[in-house]
């Protein structure tokens, strides 16, 4: 008999696993998608997340028009996955990696981000040696300092460069508006992603005043894009993680109306005090590093400490009946640096196990 056999119930399940409620991230999903179409924006999700393609097409099912992915080797899997419009918002370096990227342009149809020539020139030399062609756009530093070509003569010098190039084709720009995500006042909010979004805004005309076609203005993340997609001139949201709905979303950015389906199923392993449980859940299971955990259905426990192995939990007088053997579910803070850890996510509807996903974006990070 398989371990964790189809229609099981979620409790009888070994421990630890990475659970997502079937209902809820596909409620969000929905949700995600209708917020774009209601806001004439295509929908891009990041797939950061989630890495793997049955998710990525039930996103594509729901409405998206491709993906967003960091790095090739995620692209890749993507693309076998069956995903044709594949955003790398990554800055791609190296023959080996531009090699793969021509080869990916014969499976899909990726968009390469840049923000030098240094990283566009010799990919569209392998590609055109290839015979194929790769989209690409400049990534705009719109103030979060990271990577990103300086708004104004630098970004519109270096798309017209790029239009000279055979081998590529210039698909319009991007920018990240992460340093604003966690702005706690709404209106200043607003405000500050309001001006760092028209930093797009002025590329995209300052372009077009130079005849350079710009059809794709890229942005957005699950702290924002309730926010961006509002915005003059954006075509495409890259909000991914909003599927998960982290209480990093939640308390950090105050995102609302989207629910909570990623949880880690644990047992409590020890009980050495009254007011300590610890679960078979460490760091190796759980990344608690953007928000800690929640525990679900146990208001007054929280997490305490997180070591390789051991979740040592803070137990209030309400949650002091819990025993060795119990199962318990926590809520994973934050999905991108959990979801990593794991094979495989364990997909239940009603608490019933309904399917058991690889994830086999899992170690692509070339
Ligand atoms: C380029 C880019 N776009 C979008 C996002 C937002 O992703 P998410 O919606 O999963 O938070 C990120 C997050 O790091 C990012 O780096």
């Amino acid at each position: 008999m398989p371990q964790n056999p189809l229609g099981a119930e979620k409790s009888s399940l070994d421990t630890p696993i990475l659970c997502i409620d079937l209902d809820l991230m596909e409620s969000n999903i929905r949700k995600m998608a209708d917020y774009c179409k209601a806001n004439n924006v295509a929908w891009r999700p990041h797939s950061k997340c989630h890495k793997t393609p049955i998710i990525a097409q039930m996103q594509v099912r729901a409405g998206a028009i491709g993906t967003t992915c960091p790095k090739v080797s995620e692209a890749e899997v993507m693309a076998l996955g069956g995903i044709r419009d594949i955003l790398i918002a990554n800055m791609i370096v190296g023959e080996k990696k531009w090699e793969r990227v021509a080869a990916l342009c014969r499976i899909a149809d990726p968009i390469i981000a840049c923000d030098h020539f240094a990283q566009v020139e010799p990919l569209a030399a392998i590609c055109h040696k290839r015979g194929v062609n790769a989209r690409v756009i400049i990534e705009v530093d719109i103030g979060l300092n990271r990577v990103g070509s300086c708004p104004g003569k630098s970004t519109t010098d270096l798309a017209q460069a790029i239009t000279r190039l055979k081998g590529v084709t210039f698909a319009g720009i991007m920018g990240y508006e992460g340093h604003l995500l966690r702005i706690e006042d709404p209106a200043d909010k607003v405000k500050q992603i309001s001006d760092a979004i028209s930093i797009l805004y002025h590329t995209k005309q300052a372009l077009e005043a130079d005849s350079i076609p710009c059809p794709i203005v890229s942005a957005g993340g699950t702290g924002s894009f309730h926010i961006t997609a509002k915005l003059p001139g954006i075509t495409e949201l890259q909000a991914g993680g909003g599927i998960f709905m982290d209480p990093f979303y939640r308390n950090s950015c105050k995102v609302e109306g989207l629910d909570y389906a990623l949880t880690v199923l644990a047992t409590v392993v020890s009980r050495p005090m009254l007011d300590r449980a610890v679960l078979d859940c460490g760091r190796k299971t759980l990344n608690p590093d953007t928000h800690l955990p929640l525990v679900v259905g146990y208001p007054d426990a929280s997490i305490k400490r997180l070591s390789a192995e051991h979740c040592e939990l803070n137990l209030g007088p309400n949650s002091q009946d819990l025993k060795i053997g119990d199962k318990i579910e926590l809520v994973v803070g934050y999905g991108d640096f959990t979801t990593v850890l794991h094979d495989e996510f364990y997909g239940f509807r009603k608490n019933k196990l309904e399917a058991v996903w690889p994830i086999l974006g899992r170690g692509k990070i070339q």
